[in-house]
């Protein structure tokens, strides 16, 4: 299957038209019919670009055949979705996406040194680029999973002076860089953690005609984290990166903004509340609905409010 029959497009056409309108695409990670519904509804009522962003895991859960199941059926609108695999660890890893549909891919070389990175990165963009597909990849290492790598004078940071020959070396498409965003609920212990904006600027003045990738951008709404909390939940100092931050980072050349942990505390606070308001509930989709519901309400309001992706398509 090739993603240009899914109606899909590719992530370097949405990245390009951000980085000369200066606002961002979202990636969205989905890995169910429910997430899926919940982001391409967002994206249609918001006419918004979106990047339908599924990682390995998710890949594996949800099963080739299923993904691209549902995708044959959808009739997205054309020029308004990608298809990006998030994360991809290996060469093998990209090269299976790109055969079963996929319209862009990430590779993750951000662990390895820096010349088995080039090496990777170089090799899966040959191959998609035979299959016209985009690749993002990445530099510097995000704390928390990744950090595993502090040699240069930026720590973990990604080093603005190599990656004018980074891009060149490998022809990426767009690149993820480090300058303080984390994975996951617990990126921030207080509020006066700043994103290292000065850094984003010197790497935007070095590589200016290349789309860049904020990861871990989540600013994890409060107002989920008490909701799960109420109904039975427990989840202890969770703190994201705070919206005003991710809008400035965009000023200054951000223009793919990756969210996961933002849409699963939304989905799961409305499971949380209805789950322990009825007992005796047995349908699933009793509560699936309001989850996509709560999901879909936030993706809009990220589109809107931090993104500026809205009425874009
Ligand atoms: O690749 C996925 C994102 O970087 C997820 O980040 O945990 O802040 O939502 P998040
Ligand atoms: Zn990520």
């Amino acid at each position: 299957m090739h993603y240009k029959d899914l109606n899909l497009t590719t992530t370097k056409k949405l990245l390009n038209n951000a980085l000369k309108n200066g606002y961002a695409v979202p990636a969205f990670n989905f890995y169910n019919m429910e997430t899926l519904k919940a982001i391409i509804n967002a994206a249609q009522i918001t006419q918004s670009p979106v990047i339908l962003a599924v990682s390995e895991q998710a890949l594996e859960y949800m099963g080739d055949d299923f993904l691209i199941g549902m995708f044959s059926k959808l009739n997205l609108k054309k020029g308004q979705f990608a298809l990006h695999l998030d994360h991809g660890h290996s060469f093998e890893s990209c090269k299976h996406a790109v055969d079963i549909g996929f319209s862009s891919v990430m590779f993750d070389g951000s662990t390895l040194t820096l010349s088995e990175n080039i090496k990777i990165s170089k090799k899966v963009i040959e191959y998609a680029h035979k299959h016209d597909v985009s690749v993002e990849t990445e530099l510097g290492v995000l704390s928390g999973i990744e950090d595993k790598n502090t040699k240069s004078k930026y720590g973990s940071y990604t080093d603005p002076t190599i990656v004018k020959d980074f891009v060149k070396q490998t022809g990426t498409d767009s690149l993820a860089i480090a300058i303080g965003t984390s994975h996951g609920m617990y990126k921030r212990k207080s509020n006066n953690e700043k994103l290292r904006l000065d850094i984003l600027e010197q790497i935007a003045n070095n590589i200016p005609k290349t789309p860049l990738v904020l990861h871990g951008a989540s600013n994890i709404p409060q107002k989920f984290v008490n909701k799960i909390n109420k109904f039975g939940g427990k989840i202890k100092n969770a703190k994201g990166i705070s919206p005003s931050q991710i809008r400035q980072a965009i000023k200054l050349h951000i223009t793919k903004v990756n969210v996961e942990s933002d849409s699963r505390i939304a989905f799961m606070s409305s499971v949380r509340e209805i789950l322990f308001k009825q007992k005796d509930l047995i349908d699933p989709r009793k509560f699936l609905v309001p989850a996509m519901d709560t999901m879909c309400k936030n993706c809009i309001d990220e589109i809107q409010n931090i993104m500026g992706s809205g009425y874009k398509i």
